[in-house]
C-alpha cells in the first residue's frame, strides 16, 4: 500500500499548484496527475456535468491502483465530493475542508472572505464547512471568474490583473475580513497582487499547502505514507497534451515531464 501512487485531478492546469505542494510535503510519494483539459472550465458548469467528469476521472485513477484520490479542483470538491465518496472505493480528499479548517483557526475577528469560481460560490460549500467549525463566523463570498484566464495567459503580473483584482476585492475590503480563502486552484498564483491590495494584516489561506498537510496527516495516520525513495510524477491530460505542457511551465517551477493523452469514458 505504501508504494501505491496518489491520484490528483483538476479541471485543467490549476491543480498543478496542489501537485507541487503535495510533492514538497510528501517527497517520497509517486503522484499521478490528471488535467481534464477537454472539459475545462468546471467553474461555470452545472453540478451534474462536474460530477460526471469527476467520476470518470476518479474511475480512471482507481484503475491505476492509487491509494488516495486528491480532488485538487475547488469546484469539483464543492460539487462532486459526496458522490465520489459514495461511488469510489479508495479514500477521496477534497480542498474545501482543509481550507475551511485553516481559515476558522486563523481568523481573529471571525470575518472570513471566500474567493472562488461561480460554481464554488453557488455551492456554499466553504461557508457550510466554516460554520461547522466557527458558528459565529461572518462570511462573504466573491466569485472572481476573470482570474482563471488571467493566470492561464500568464498575465498575473500585468496592470490588468491588478485593476481586475481591485474590483473584486472592493467588497472583501469593505467586509473587514482578516482572512481570505483562495478557493480556486489558480488564485495562489495571484498572491502577490492580492497581498498588495489587501495588505499584510489580511491572511491569505492557500488551499494547496493546507491540503498537502492534510494528505500527509491522513496517510501517516493510516500507516500508508511512503517513507523512502524519490517520488515520481506522471501527467495525463484529456485533450491537447502539448498545450498543457506549455502552459504548465507558467505554473510549475522546474522541468515538466511527458504529458500523456487520456480521453475520458463519459
Ligand atoms: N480548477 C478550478 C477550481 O479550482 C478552476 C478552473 C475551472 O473553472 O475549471 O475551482
Amino acid at each position: 500500500m505504501k508504494k501505491q501512487p496518489i491520484g490528483v485531478f483538476d479541471s485543467g492546469l490549476g491543480g498543478l499548484t496542489i501537485l507541487n505542494a503535495l510533492h514538497r510535503e510528501l517527497p517520497h510519494e509517486d503522484l499521478i496527475y490528471f488535467g481534464d483539459t477537454a472539459n475545462v472550465p468546471y467553474g461555470s458548469k452545472s453540478k451534474a456535468a462536474v460530477t460526471k467528469f469527476s467520476l470518470a476521472i476518479a474511475r480512471f485513477l482507481e484503475s491505476l491502483g492509487v491509494k488516495l484520490i486528491v480532488v485538487a479542483c475547488n469546484t469539483a470538491s464543492a460539487q462532486a465530493l459526496a458522490e465520489l465518496r459514495r461511488r469510489i472505493s479508495v479514500p477521496v480528499m477534497g480542498v474545501i475542508e482543509p481550507g475551511a479548517e485553516r481559515a476558522a483557526q486563523t481568523s481573529r475577528n471571525g470575518r472570513i472572505a471566500v474567493l472562488g469560481t461561480e460554481g464554488t460560490v453557488k455551492s456554499n460549500a466553504y461557508p457550510k464547512a466554516i460554520l461547522k467549525r466557527s458558528p459565529q463566523a461572518r462570511i462573504i463570498q466573491q466569485a472572481c471568474p476573470l482570474f482563471v484566464p488571467l493566470v492561464e495567459e500568464n498575465w498575473g503580473k500585468k496592470p490588468a490583473a491588478e485593476l481586475i483584482a481591485r474590483e473584486y476585492m472592493a467588497r472583501v475590503q469593505k467586509s473587514g475580513a482578516d482572512t481570505v480563502i483562495l478557493g480556486c486552484t489558480h488564485y495562489p498564483i495571484l498572491k502577490p497582487v492580492l497581498r498588495k491590495i489587501l495588505g499584510k494584516h489580511v491572511t491569505l489561506v492557500d488551499s494547496a499547502d493546507t491540503l498537502a498537510q492534510a494528505a500527509r496527516a491522513f496517510l501517516t495516520a493510516r500507516g500508508q505514507a511512503a517513507a523512502q525513495g524519490k517520488g515520481c510524477v506522471r501527467l495525463y491530460a484529456s485533450d491537447d497534451p502539448a498545450r498543457f505542457k506549455r502552459l504548465a511551465g507558467y505554473l510549475l517551477p522546474g522541468k515538466i515531464g511527458a504529458v500523456r493523452l487520456k480521453k475520458l469514458d463519459l
